[in-house]
């Protein structure tokens, strides 16, 4: 991820600017930069590597300037160099941006068109022009920032400065997050906290869509219809700032409201989002066209993000994947194919099923791919390549920003495998890639239902059994919103693929049972419409989780219906997958449950 900061100052600020950036640098990043008016004038200072590169710089070069933004830069569109480093800037700003603006090639190609000329591959250069675009329009910063922020798709934080607005900072917000710092005459702007404990603890965070224009007075706030709003700073505990909740009551919270931003910066890892291709971060260390069969293992959370995998792998790559309860494998003796791969999946990267079934794998001959959230973990350690998912420290009990970005890691080596093996083409690939880079704003949209969902969730609070249903990719999801529920609520709750509901399950159905049936209205929706049909026969109460084309063709009347924006049903589960989440999440809330601590359960099983 990378990382942003900005000062509104009484002295010179650059030095502070680089402070602050230094306490961003457990996001991880490849090149830094500074920008600061001199006497009004738009000054940048940038370097490739380390940020004591970008102290050399300062040292040889200073910059003067008591108003100035900052970025650290993890490289998603070009190469991490000097000539993409942020700040981006053009006669009239200076804007340093963190996430992914998904639809930047029709933006630069529109700018183009109007003479605007571009030096770098990225896509924060695009945001640079559209604001001094209204400017050169003669809109006020203000005006220009509003204006220019609605076209934008994608998830995103953006820090501005403007050429001789010397008390004029703008920062904006949709799916990565930003911070407001107030301080005595000064004010500042932060991607956390962390970056700004050296000038205060008083902080206001900007919700979904929000943005700031700062003074030296103070911070005015604006939400996504561009109305006035109320953001309230609060003191962030002294302590809390490494592992902050922000502004949530749980850290679950906090982590199902930062999968876009994650998920992008994930995807940064293993997309090449100029040239539309997949990239992964071990190369070709994997011989994908030779292999005979995929085996994989892993528990919990993590085991159904490999069940989603196995759909991917032998849907696009024709590669046949066997896929096992970890605590299962390691002990029914599995033949393995001559020369196979074994992949692992663990947010923790220390289970200890998962670890023994690597173990059994790797003595029978297996290459082992690891997909792990910790890069230092044993299971990373005794693999031979690691595909990581850069989903941050993840501290609720329950997972859910790792489970996305497995996902989203899963996705990118099923389409790499396709490749290698001739069973996707170029265009296909870069069809798939651009629906990946939509993920995290379509994601960004799905956390806007949280209110429908907490209203759905008082009732459900009140069910003693509830039924999940699914087809396809989305019976894995049915799984694992039955796991979240029964985890956190400990209501008892049982995924089913919707198909099996005639083979048992319907036996249950009566007026008491929520039956959460999830299915975007993709090719197996007909099926499973028929299945909500057989228990709205039975007075069954269906709560259905599926886009605008899924409510109108359902045929019944749900209970509940929570319609999702529309997309290509490919990777679909790595966005239905915040809904689920959220059910559970607010429904063990309503009955007063221990969300980030649930009884009888670790956040890392490292025993048998
Ligand atoms: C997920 O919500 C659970 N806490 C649990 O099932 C977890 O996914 C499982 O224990 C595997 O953990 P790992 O991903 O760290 O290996």
């Amino acid at each position: 991820m990378c990382g942003i900061v900005g000062i509104l100052g009484k002295e010179a600020v650059a030095t502070q600017v680089v402070e602050a950036l230094r306490r961003l640098e457990y996001r991880g990043y490849d090149s830094a930069g500074v920008a600061t008016l001199e006497a009004g004038q738009l000054t940048r200072r940038r370097a490739e590597g380390k940020l004591k590169n970008l102290e050399i710089r300062l040292s040889t070069e200073p910059l003067e300037g008591l108003i100035g933004i900052g970025h650290t830069r993890w490289a998603t569109h070009g190469k991490p160099n000097e000539t993409n480093a942020h700040p981006h800037a053009t006669g009239k700003l200076a804007v340093v941006h963190n996430g992914i603006i998904e639809n930047f090639r029709e933006l630069r190609a529109e700018l183009q068109a109007d003479g605007y000329v571009f030096d770098t591959e990225t896509d924060t250069e695009i945001v640079a022009h559209l604001v001094t675009r209204e400017l050169d329009r003669g809109k006020t910063p203000v005006e220009a920032v509003g204006l220019s922020l609605p076209r934008l798709h994608g998830a995103f934080a953006l820090a501005f400065l403007f050429q001789g607005q010397e008390d004029l900072l703008i920062g904006a917000r949709k799916g990565s997050p930003l911070a407001v710092g107030v301080g005595d005459g000064e004010m500042y702007l932060g991607s956390d906290a962390l970056a700004l404990a050296p000038f205060t603890n008083l902080i206001a965070y900007l919700e979904e869509g929000d943005w700031v224009v700062l003074n030296r007075k103070g911070a005015t706030f604006y939400d996504k219809t561009n109305a006035q709003v109320e953001r309230h700073a609060q003191r962030v505990a002294a302590g809390a700032f490494l592992v902050e909740k922000g502004n949530h009551r749980h850290f679950m919270a906090k982590e199902i409201y930062e999968q876009p931003e994650v998920v992008g910066h994930t995807l940064t890892q293993y997309l090449d989002m100029a040239a539309g291709k997949v990239r992964l971060p071990f190369g070709d260390k994997i011989d994908w066209k030779g292999l005979s069969r995929l085996t994989i293992g892993a528990c919990g959370t993590s085991y159904y993000a490999g069940l989603i995998a196995k759909y991917w792998f032998e849907k696009l790559a024709r590669l046949p994947v066997e896929i096992d309860v970890a605590s299962e494998f390691r002990y029914r003796e599995a033949p393995l194919p001559e020369q196979g791969l074994a992949l692992f999946v663990s947010q923790s990267g220390e289970t200890a099923d998962t670890l023994a079934g690597l173990r059994y794998a790797r003595q029978n001959g297996q290459a082992i791919l690891s997909v792990v959230n910790v890069p230092t973990s044993t299971i990373a350690r005794e693999s031979h390549a690691v595909a990581q998912t850069l989903a941050g420290p993840e501290i609720g009990v329950a997972s859910t920003k790792a489970f996305v970005c497995q996902l989203a890691v899963f996705a990118s080596l099923a389409l790499a495998a396709a490749r290698a093996r001739g069973t996707l083409s170029a265009e296909d690939e870069a069809g798939h890639v651009q629906n990946l880079i939509s993920l995290p704003g379509l994601m960004a949209r799905a956390l806007e239902l949280e209110p429908q969902i907490e209203q759905l969730s008082h009732k459900l609070s009140r069910a003693k059994d509830v039924l999940y249903l699914g087809r396809g990719t989305s019976f894995p999801l049915a799984l694992e919103g039955a796991l979240k529920l029964k985890e956190i609520s400990y209501i008892h709750a049982e995924g089913y693929p919707a198909g099996e509901l005639k083979h048992g399950p319907i036996a249950l159905i009566d007026e008491d049972m929520p039956v959460i049936v999830v299915a975007p209205h993709d090719a197996l929706f007909e099926k499973t419409a028929s299945n909500m049909q057989e228990v709205a026969a039975r007075g069954g109460r269906i709560i259905l989780v599926t886009d605008a084309k899924g409510a109108a063709e359902c045929g019944i009347e749900p209970e509940a219906t929570i319609v999702m924006p529309d997309m290509d049903p490919t990777f679909a589960p790595i966005v239905y997958a915040l809904p689920i989440q959220m059910i559970a999440y607010q429904t063990a809330v309503f009955m007063g449950k221990d969300v980030d601590q649930p009884r009888n359960l670790a956040k890392s099983v490292t025993v048998e």
